[in-house]
């Protein structure tokens, strides 16, 4: 499918999305947030794709948000409607692939929603993130109130939702906010090591293993200890699972089938 507002390109096991409009910080216009939800749900179906990278173009941005300029007069009923069609933050919360985020820059408000909704979310050193929207007179509106405190605890998604300042790669890492901050001209090759590494896992485990940890942010612990055994139940009779396990007997490398 052709895109205006994204670039979608395939690099060995993996996609990269890349968030195409850095005149404007790669602030997400209703546009956008179509295409990428799209881009997504296409990679997501692609037998070829393995893991799925999230970018910003340019060198100063990630995503500085949603696109301010849509906010105004924008009336109640107008974004329930827009709630009702389905969010791009839901569309990413939703890829069974693995989904990391290349924060290369500014990751602010929408962005940093955006990020988080994503698996994993790997820093340049020049990453600049902000649960920014009080300073629009707004709140979080892309899952940022909920996500955010899962991944850094109340009292720091709450520092940084109530203030709406701005903290660099170091303190998100402190925080637990990304994952690994790495020199800036390393983020693309130290995403593509992480790809790899998943690619060359069974897709069938990494899909399950990927749903079970996802369902823990979502179930009570008894019910997502059921749902974990239900998963390896499936991994259990997968021919990977037997391949796997004879490879390690007969000391050889596994050769995964997908299945
Ligand atoms: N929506 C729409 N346009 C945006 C934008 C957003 N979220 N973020 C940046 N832009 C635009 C600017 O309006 C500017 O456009 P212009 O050149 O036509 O005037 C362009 O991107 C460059 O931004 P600029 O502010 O000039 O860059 P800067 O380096 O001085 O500042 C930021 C960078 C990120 C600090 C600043 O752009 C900013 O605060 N953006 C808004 C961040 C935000 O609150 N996001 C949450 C939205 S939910």
């Amino acid at each position: 499918m052709a895109y205006n507002t994204i670039l979608v390109e395939r690099r060995g096991p993996a996609a990269v999305v890349t968030l195409n409009r850095p005149d404007k910080l790669n602030a997400m216009s209703s546009q956008m947030k179509t295409e990428v939800a799209s881009a997504l749900r296409e990679l997501d179906a692609d037998p070829g794709v393995r893991v799925i990278l999230l970018t910003g173009a340019g060198e100063k941005a990630f995503v500085a948000g949603a696109d301010i300029s849509e906010f105004v007069g924008r009336t109640a009923a107008e974004q329930i409607k827009l709630y009702g069609m389905g969010t791009v933050y839901d569309a990413v919360d939703r890829i069974a692939k693995p989904i990391l985020a290349l924060v290369n820059g500014f990751c602010l408000g929408g962005g940093l929603e955006l990020a988080l909704a994503c698996d994993l979310r790997i820093a340049s050193e020049r990453a600049v993130f902000g649960q920014t929207e009080v300073n629009l007179g707004i709140i979080p509106g892309g899952g940022g109130s909920q996500r955010l405190a899962r991944l850094v605890g109340q009292g720091n998604a709450l520092r940084l939702t109530l203030t709406g300042e701005r903290i660099d790669a170091r303190e998100a890492l402190r925080l637990g906010l990304v994952e690994e901050v790495v020199p800036h001209a390393k983020l693309a090759a130290r995403a593509m090591e992480i790809a790899e590494a998943i690619a060359s896992k069974s897709a069938v485990a990494v899909r399950l293993a990927k749903a079970a940890v996802k369902a823990s942010a979502r179930l009570p612990l008894d019910q997502g200890l059921r749902y974990e055994q239900q998963l390896f139940a499936l991994a259990i009779t997968s021919e990977d699972k037997e391949e796997g396990v004879r490879a390690f007997l007969e000391k050889r490398d596994p050769k995964w089938r997908d299945r």
